[in-house]
């Protein structure tokens, strides 16, 4: 509360200045937090970030910014390899802490900073941005309310644009990058640990990496998960990300549902929107974070302020648990393993 006895914003800083941490900060401040820091390994970046948006408070360390800024949370939008312990780091500091995905890239670091969290009595929410779009709501929903019976199985897939992956889709395993998006849908709609893992890939962009990956995914009541994802889809492809996310290029991908009393399927751009000029062959997305009314929108908007009214302690952080997000690292990291050691992995 202010002296006014309005409540005050919600001091956050950003740790990672890139692509996605701008858009960040820019859905932050619109859900009327105060973005009090900016850190970017690149202090360039961090500078040049900041002053666009009028932020006072930039640099390269996240323990030096926290150091001079009081802050509330911190919004980790980082690569990949870094999420533990920009969030370990900020937890030990005192501050709840937005994770973008992958929450982690062990168990074993996912353990460790969800411990560290509920010792410290932080709130950690994990940006596992599909909960938040309305077509997924719906099918956990249909599940919960029984429309579709018991759940057997689930199929999920999810292709990117070839480009993507000379771009950053190798800068870990493209388990961590694509499919973890499918693997916490997965989580979502079945609601329980996976027990097994077995996958397999290849590097059939003709990359060193692999860019192809096959998994199926056993949870403990027995119902299976087949989980793909190829960094294949051509330059030509439909367009479907473009705008606000510098990140042009091709989403394709799906999810089946399989109950006992019935099926559903949604594709996650669909084709019912398209434009077609003499340049470019599109299919926008509207559910992840178009601009509404300038400001941005969709799922983005949904997920940052569901995480801002958990970490204001006006609601339980009952749409991402903690331990679910650890049970998707777990089966991310088993895919990886499984696929590496040719068979299957027990968790
Ligand atoms: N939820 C989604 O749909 C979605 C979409 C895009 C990106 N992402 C995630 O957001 C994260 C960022 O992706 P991006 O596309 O913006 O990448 P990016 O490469 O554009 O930006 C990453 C930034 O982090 C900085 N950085 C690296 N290590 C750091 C550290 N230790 N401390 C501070 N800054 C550091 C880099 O210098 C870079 O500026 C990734 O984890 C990605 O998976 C999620």
């Amino acid at each position: 509360m202010t002296a006014e006895g309005t409540v005050a914003p919600l001091r956050v800083v950003i740790a990672g200045a890139g692509r996605f941490g701008e858009l960040h900060l820019r859905a932050w401040q619109e859900a009327a937090a105060e973005v009090v820091g900016v850190v970017d390994v690149d202090p360039a970046r961090a500078e040049q970030v900041a002053s666009r948006w009028g932020v006072g408070r930039h640099g390269a360390s996240l323990a030096d910014v926290l150091e001079r800024t009081p802050a509330d949370a911190v919004v980790v939008a980082s690569d990949e390899g870094s999420h533990s312990s920009l969030a370990d780091g900020a937890i030990a500091r005192g501050c709840d802490v937005f994770v973008e995905k992958p929450f982690a890239l062990s168990t074993q670091a996912a353990e460790r900073t969800a411990a560290a969290a509920a010792a410290g009595g932080r709130e950690v929410v994990v940006g596992q941005i599909s909960r938040f779009a309305q077509p997924y709501r719906y099918l956990r929903s249909a599940l919960q309310d029984g429309l579709l019976g018991t759940l057997w199985a689930t199929r999920l897939r999810r292709d990117f644009s070839r480009a993507w992956f000379a771009d950053f889709g190798d800068r870990v395993h493209p388990v961590w990058e694509s499919c973890i998006h499918d693997i916490d849908l997965a989580v979502f709609l079945h609601g329980e640990p996976a027990t097994k893992v077995y996958a397999s890939e290849s590097g059939a962009a003709g990359d060193a990496a692999p860019s192809v990956i096959s998994a199926i995914v056993t949870f403990a009541s027995g119902a299976t998960s087949t989980i793909e994802s190829a960094w294949t889809v051509p330059a030509r492809g439909p367009q479907s990300l473009a705008g606000l996310l510098a990140l042009d290029g091709s989403i394709d991908g799906e999810v089946q549902v399989i109950g006992s009393a019935g099926t559903a399927r949604q594709r996650l751009i669909g084709d019912a929107l398209t434009v077609w000029t003499d340049e470019l062959s599109l299919a926008p997305d509207l559910s992840l974070w178009p601009e509404e009314d300038g400001r941005v929108g969709g799922a983005l908007r949904s997920e940052v302020a569901y995480a801002a009214s958990v970490f204001r302690r006006e609601r339980a952080n009952t749409l991402m648990p903690l331990e679910q997000a650890v049970w998707g690292v777990a089966i991310a990291e088993a895919i990886v393993e499984s696929a590496r050691l040719g068979r299957p992995i027990t968790l």
